[in-house]
């Protein structure tokens, strides 16, 4: 295992390219499994994730070409089993489970298990298919699912889930009848997703909204697409620009998936300026505390929660962040402490108090977005910060190390 080292105090300059969303390429690499032919990606972010993904298409007979352009032929998918080994390393693992119920009407998945951030069931993923027909029992920690043809239905979730609607979406698009999704996730992933099936040839209206209707089609064909920019990458690099009182722009990326990240920071105090496929961050010195509460898309991105609290470590005043989506997204608190912020943790709140700086600590990553909270944390800190566990930070973000050192960071990495 690697740690990262990062000396603070630099400000960050310069132009960094935003990569193609993993959340929105993990579900279409798994919609690979509802054609036969080959597909073709580009733009596909080289992460662990992605490398999961494949295994997984591999073991259900697939062949995956190339990381950056991926391509996926899924004429020979006739396995259905996702084993836990791979399952445990990525819980959007679950997203093959309607794929494959549409494919094959037969699928084998671990349960996904809790991680760090939660226990992240998925009742509302097999409440859904249960009701389009699928018989589904849990046997030692396996989701055994079959059915002879998924049947449309009309689905309300009990809570607005991303993968949920993902998974449920791509079984609607080859069941017999047409299904309702209600209460649906509406974020931008989903959408590129639902327009992505469209052009394969299945039959969704409604994307982006929380009511989405899929009219069940025989066939869809492969095609080639271009993965969306990350949002939460971008985000994440606005926040170093105005952490470091530096000046970066974001280039190849959609503004317009970012309103509410974007208000939140103009309203702290960072200078944003917005053109077509690009930001301009610049940190003012003037870091003023606020409250943020995470909401589903378009509210204010629980993945980027981590992330603005490092910010608001160092703002003048009393900042509360309320944690709405996850019930234990916080294990960043501690190793910020650590690192001499005032946070105070109550029930699904983190009261944070603004302090003049930010001292360096050995400190451990314990969950993608936390990990990222630690790397913004560091580069302001005073003093060199060493943090371990650092797989954690890889499986979202592309090459982060040299992302930063072009931007001027003074970071390097050591084997643990
Ligand atoms: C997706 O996870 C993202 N992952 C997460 O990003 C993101 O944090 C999350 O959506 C929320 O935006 C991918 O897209 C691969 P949910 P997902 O189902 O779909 C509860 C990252 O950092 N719930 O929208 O797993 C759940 O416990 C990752 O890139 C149920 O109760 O999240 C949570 O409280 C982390 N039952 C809430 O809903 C279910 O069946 C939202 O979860 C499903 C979810």
């Amino acid at each position: 295992m690697k740690k990262l080292v990062i000396t603070g105090g630099r400000k960050l300059r310069g132009t960094v390219g935003i990569s193609g969303a993993k959340n929105a390429a993990l579900p279409l690499m798994a919609a690979t499994i509802l054609t036969e032919g080959c597909t073709t990606f580009f733009h596909v972010p080289e992460l662990r994730d992605i490398k999961t993904i494949s295994q997984l298409l591999q073991k259900f007979g697939a062949e995956v070409n190339g990381e950056s352009t991926v391509t996926v032929d899924s004429s020979a998918i006739d396995a259905y089993e996702a084993p836990y080994a791979l399952v445990k390393t990525m819980r959007a693992s679950i997203l093959v489970l309607g794929p494959l119920l549409a494919r094959l009407g037969k699928a084998r998945v671990s349960l996904p298990g809790g991680c760090a951030i939660g226990s992240r069931p998925v009742d509302q993923h097999l409440k859904a298919l249960k009701s389009m027909g699928v018989t589904i029992s849990l046997e030692g920690g396996y989701i055994l699912a079959e059915c002879t043809r998924l049947r449309g239905a009309r689905i309300y979730f009990d809570i607005s889930t991303v993968t949920g609607t993902e998974n449920i979406m791509m079984a609607a698009t080859m069941a017999s009848g047409t299904t309702v999704l209600e209460n649906a996730a509406k974020e931008p992933e989903v959408e590129e997703l639902a327009a992505v099936l469209n052009r394969m040839g299945a039959r969704i209206d409604g994307a982006g909204t929380d009511v989405i209707s899929i009219e069940g089609v025989t066939t869809l064909r492969p095609v080639e697409h271009t993965i969306m920019p990350d949002r939460i990458e971008a985000g994440t690099y606005m926040i170093a620009a105005g952490i470091t009182e530096g000046d970066i722009t974001l280039s190849d990326c959609n503004p317009h998936h970012l309103h509410a990240l974007i208000e939140k920071l103009e309203e702290i105090g960072l200078a944003i300026i917005i053109h077509e496929g690009s930001i301009r961050v610049r940190g003012t010195g003037q870091i003023r505390g606020t409250d943020v509460k995470t909401l589903p898309y378009p509210g204010f991105p629980t993945d980027m929660q981590a992330q603005i609290m490092a910010l608001l470590c160092l703002a003048e005043g009393t900042s509360i962040i309320s944690e709405s989506i996850f019930e234990d997204r916080f294990m960043h608190v501690g190793e910020l402490k650590r690192m001499g912020a005032n946070i105070r943790l109550e029930g699904n709140s983190a009261i944070v108090n603004g302090v003049d700086r930010l001292c360096a600590a050995p400190v451990m990553a314990t969950d993608l977005r936390a990990s990222a909270s630690l790397v913004l944390a560091a580069l302001v800190a005073r003093g060199e910060t060493e943090i371990s566990r650092i797989y954690h930070l890889e499986r979202g973000y592309e090459r982060v190390e040299d992302k930063l050192a072009q931007l001027g960071a003074a970071i390097h990495t050591v084997p643990e």
